[in-house]
């Protein structure tokens, strides 16, 4: 059809005007839906927010910028579910601002690293890698042991995840002086590594309910 196409094919500026109006489309119909659908912002069975030790080591990790080596997702391909566990869903990020899914693997990734090794392996590899594995490249962080986390500064972060909607109580927000007392900052980090990809424990009926994950 002749209408105004040769117009627009002339005009660069309303070519790109218009290429990006045509796109936006294209985003909204694929980002719209999903802030919806219930399987992608609904916790999965077992996914509760983080408690005040996991979610003060979580910040280290951020700080130190581990995700410039570590993703946090696990695809679904044979090769990494054999490596690293089941396949990532979207329910098990809803507590998680901002996402650390990364996409540079320089080391492997930590999705589900809780409890694949113990809290005093932890220790030894955060200090000095090479001590645990010899032909490792990643920095050791000494420091953290010497750090301790702020408990007053948590619960204001807590406060401004439950504006958010994460549902913490009073109680927890309130429990959280003591969690943190005389953690250090190494300490809270190896909780974070510890929980992460593990669930809290469920009944079959939640399970069901939330469509049997
Ligand atoms: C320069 C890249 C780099 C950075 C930055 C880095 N790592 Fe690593 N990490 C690696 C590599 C490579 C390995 C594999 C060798 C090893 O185990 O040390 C690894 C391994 C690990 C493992 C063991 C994973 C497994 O399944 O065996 C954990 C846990 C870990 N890193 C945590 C962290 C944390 C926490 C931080 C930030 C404080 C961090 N890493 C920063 C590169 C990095």
């Amino acid at each position: 059809m002749a209408f105004g196409h040769e117009k627009i094919e002339k005009n660069v500026g309303l070519l790109a005007i218009l290429i990006v109006v045509a796109i936006s489309f294209g985003g909204l119909v694929e980002i719209v839906p999903m802030m919806y659908q219930a399987s992608v912002v609904e916790p999965a069975p077992g996914v509760v927010p983080y408690p005040p030790k996991e979610l003060a080591g979580r910040d280290i990790y951020i700080r130190e910028g581990c995700y410039n080596c570590h993703s946090q997702q696990v695809r679904p391909f044979r090769w990494e579910t054999e490596r690293y566990g089941d396949y990532s869903v979207a329910g098990e990020y809803v507590y998680d601002r901002p996402f650390q899914w990364g996409s540079k693997r320089t080391g492997p990734d930590l999705a589900r690293v809780g409890g694949r090794y113990s809290d005093m392996w932890h220790e030894v590899h955060l200090r000095n890698p090479r001590d645990v594995v010899p032909e490792s490249n990643m920095p050791g962080y000494p420091w953290l042991a010497d750090g301790l986390i702020n408990a007053e500064v948590m619960q204001q972060r807590m406060r401004a995840l439950r504006r958010l909607g994460h549902p913490y109580s009073d109680e927890q927000i309130e429990a959280a002086t003591g969690a943190l007392e005389n953690v250090t900052e190494l300490q809270a980090l190896i909780a974070y590594l510890q929980w992460l990809g593990t669930r809290q424990p469920v009944d079959d009926k939640t399970v069901a309910a939330a469509g049997g994950q």
